[in-house]
């Protein structure tokens, strides 16, 4: 029997679909831990996974019960997908950003659908490569950015799209989100912006927190509920607190088709997280977007909506787990009840644009010297590492579209402007970004 119609007797049968999963350890413990709960509702059935160092996971091995649920496991993907490709109905990528599209071309070439974690590359010239490969796909691919599933965050796009609050004038995000020192440790590639001759441009804004400037780009999308609007001319400020080669702290302003002013600050180098709110600024109604507000041990996503008359419309849902909703939709995609997955790889090409334009609008990663820092200790034996008067710098970039150059801050560094027509530079510049970050 083909793939396409053992999804559709599973469909038929209810039966659970049969997946494999491409890692073991970081976010790959979440798919772990999501797959689990959804075996035990009879929606899903782990078969295999893997991982380059499997001998590291013995206690995740018997915390999930791999042994008795019959988990083969194996400590090369290939091996895996070659022994378990006639039988395999769905393989989750929650696996380093720059194999993702080897890893994607290998589950394609094998008639395997994929749930591929966020992003799909950082490399816009890979990713035409992996829009080609999905051509050849028996189902479309899920990228697995986590807040497009939220039905209040649709609910409010659809009736942006029909004109209900007039145009968007703007839209700003803050995203101070402190990271110790040890994340960038945590992984080879963590915090690179090249490993092995290959682009990798990780970052706050390509990895972290890149769910947000995938939300921003939904919201500009004026096509239909699942159009994400290109970048048309990004203006940008990169710098890095850690000692890193790519970039942990970015300053950008934006236009797309649709919308002329976005304004996005991003840091690890600070040591409070801000909520994460998108702020969205209509010519009739501003609205405050939270994905992920927590209240006694649950989070919410919550929508308030100030028209220009004074009237106030507040909306909250309670937020299940986002892995789980997110692997769930796709498994109602893979048997027939859902007509799409919720981001195509095509619909991050917006995504990775805006990405690579900031390296290319910036040129340079300025270091910030070391008496602009400070070293918070937040009792978890380990310091963050904080921009000192990171929280104000923003604000001032937020309300009043001043770079921090243009604040006079002395550890500041003009930063340029690229327009979308010069992504064809993205490999000179990162190369002279390396170099630059080697002296
Ligand atoms: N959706 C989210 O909220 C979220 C959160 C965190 C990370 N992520 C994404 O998850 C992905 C993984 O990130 P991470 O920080 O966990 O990465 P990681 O470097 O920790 O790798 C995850 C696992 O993959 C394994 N691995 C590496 N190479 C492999 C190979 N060739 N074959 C099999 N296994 C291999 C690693 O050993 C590790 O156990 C990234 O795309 C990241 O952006 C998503």
């Amino acid at each position: 029997m083909d793939k396409k119609t053992s999804l559709i007797k599973m469909n038929q049968r209810n039966h659970p679909l049969r997946i494999g999963i491409i890692g073991m350890g970081g976010f790959a413990g979440a798919h772990h831990s999501a797959i689990y709960e959804l075996e035990k509702r009879n929606l899903a059935k782990l078969l295999c996974t893997c991982d380059i160092h499997p001998e590291n996971f013995k206690k995740q091995i018997q915390e999930l019960n791999m042994e008795k649920r019959g988990v083969k496991i194996f400590n090369n993907y290939i091996n895996m997908l070659d022994e378990f490709k006639d039988i395999l109905q769905m393989v989750t990528i929650p696996a380093p950003i720059h194999l993702h599209a080897e890893m994607h071309r290998e589950c394609v070439n094998r008639k395997l659908p994929v749930y591929l974690e966020k992003p799909p590359t950082l490399d816009y010239f890979e990713l035409l490569q992996m829009i080609e490969t999905e051509k050849k796909a028996i189902k479309n691919t899920n990228v697995g950015f986590n807040y497009i599933v939220q039905d209040l965050r649709q609910d409010l796009k659809r009736r942006i799209i029909q004109g209900e609050f007039g145009e968007i004038k703007k839209i700003t995000f803050t995203g101070l989100w402190p990271r110790y020192p040890s994340y960038f440790k945590r992984s080879q590639w963590a915090g690179r912006l090249i490993i092995d001759n290959k682009i990798v441009l990780d970052s706050c804004f390509g990895n972290a927190l890149s769910h947000f400037i995938h939300n921003i780009l939904f919201w500009c999308g004026k096509k239909n509920l699942f159009s994400w609007d290109p970048v048309k001319i990004v203006h940008a400020e990169l710098y890095r607190a850690h000692q890193i080669q790519s970039t942990d702290t970015v300053f950008v302003s934006a236009s797309t088709e649709n919308v002329r002013d976005i304004r996005i600050i991003l840091t690890h180098a600070c040591a409070k997280k801000t909520p994460d709110i998108e702020k969205i600024y209509c010519s009739d109604a501003e609205i405050v977007f939270e994905g992920n507000k927590s209240n006694n041990g649950k989070t919410f996503a919550e929508s308030t909506i100030e028209w220009k008359d004074g009237k106030i419309e507040r909306k909250q849902q309670e937020n299940q787990n986002l892995v789980i909703s997110n692997i769930q939709r796709y498994i109602d995609y893979l048997s027939g009840k859902e007509n799409r997955p919720l981001t195509k790889i095509d619909d991050c090409i917006p995504f990775v644009m805006f990405n690579d334009l900031i390296y290319i609008a910036a040129e340079d990663i300025a270091c910030i010297p070391e008496q602009y820092l400070e070293y918070i200790d937040a009792g978890e034996g380990e310091k963050f590492i904080a921009i000192k008067n990171i929280e104000s710098i923003a604000e001032e970039f937020i309300e009043r579209k001043k770079f921090p150059s243009e604040q006079k801050i002395p550890w500041a560094h003009k930063g340029g402007v690229a327009k979308n027509t010069d992504i064809t530079r993205l490999n000179t510049v990162i190369q002279s970004l390396v170099e630059k970050a080697q002296n």
